[in-house]
């Protein structure tokens, strides 16, 4: 059930990404086709669902939300193309395919990234079906997350940690900024849009830090123990850009029983919500067990 109900929702989100893209103009051929190019090679998708799961735990509106939904996973690719760039973590594959500036080269690549990121924030006012307010307080949520006191604060922790080791505290602070942010960001949204009370709203986020951090600790020990061609990405990046991750700075054991510490602490913010939101609980569960 929970893996139908996953493909589902990336046939879903795919079609409307394209539907999206179909909508928008461009004066440069080759800059839109490097946006499709990482946009629709494969993926989770995991924060435009968890932003649909979020609405269906409030009241089973999940889909009407697609256009925020398909937004937030072209802010996301975004933060991946810019992330795998020679100046950052110069990745050579991503989800199983060449990174963009392997195909595009990195200046196109750069563009690219910032083609996405103001298309996000156009595509997340064609969304229908909600009051003006509930959309101006989804994309105070996703700006904010995104820059200085979320993502791109965090990838500026990440890239000026290289070589360093971090404290715990610090690398904690750096893996909530640079990946927990946008699953908050996310999940708030769909909960807003759904017209969640302030407390869902807010038991709903702090589900969302929880699962953040089990979702980047699983990342950083898939980093050492993955399987390249099932994770999609070179693994061995962390250790050879001298990043501190979850498991240098702990053990490989410890990284995982913290990761099953913060799942368990995910679970128990959704006290509040009944069988509603048993696809976000599957989901969080599914992060210790990933390989992709
Ligand atoms: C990768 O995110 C970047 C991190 C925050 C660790 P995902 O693992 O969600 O990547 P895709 O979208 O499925 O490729
Ligand atoms: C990336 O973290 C976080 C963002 C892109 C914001 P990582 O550098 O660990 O992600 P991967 O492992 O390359 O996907
Ligand atoms: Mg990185
Ligand atoms: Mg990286
Ligand atoms: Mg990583």
């Amino acid at each position: 059930m929970f893996n139908e109900l996953w493909k589902k929702r990336i046939r879903l989100i795919e079609d409307e990404i394209l539907l999206e893209l179909n909508k928008t103009e461009t004066i440069d051929q080759t800059l839109m086709d490097a946006m499709k190019y990482s946009l629709m090679s494969g993926g989770k998708r995991v924060r435009p669902i968890l932003l649909m799961a979020a609405a269906d735990a409030v009241n089973g509106s999940g889909s009407k939300f697609l256009t925020t939904a398909s937004a937030i996973e072209m802010i996301h690719t975004y933060s991946l193309i810019h992330d795998d760039l020679p100046a950052m973590d110069n990745d050579d594959y991503r989800r199983g395919k060449l990174t963009n500036h392997k195909v595009y080269g990195e200046a196109m690549a750069i563009l690219a990234g910032d083609a996405l990121l103001t298309l996000a924030f156009e595509v997340m006012l064609r969304q229908r079906g909600v009051n003006h307010a509930s959309i101006l307080f989804v994309i105070d949520e996703i700006s904010k997350a995104i820059g200085t006191a979320g993502m791109v604060g965090g990838q500026a922790i990440d890239i000026l940690s290289e070589g360093k080791k971090l404290d715990l505290e610090t690398l904690r602070k750096m893996h909530i900024g640079k990946t927990g942010a946008l699953f908050r960001a996310a999940v708030k949204s769909g909960a807003i849009l759904a017209g969640a009370s302030s407390k869902q709203i807010e038991a709903l986020g702090k589900y969302a830090d929880s699962f953040g951090l089990v979702f980047q600790i699983t990342d950083d020990i898939l980093d050492v123990v993955g399987d390249e061609k099932t994770f999609g990405k070179p693994i061995g990046s962390d250790e050879r850009n001298h990043k501190s991750t979850y498991v240098t700075l702990t053990s490989l054991d410890e990284a995982k029983r913290l990761a099953n510490e913060a799942k368990d602490e995910a679970i128990e913010n959704l006290s509040i919500f009944g069988a509603e939101a048993d696809f976000l609980r599957e989901l969080v569960q599914f992060l210790l067990v990933r390989k992709i």
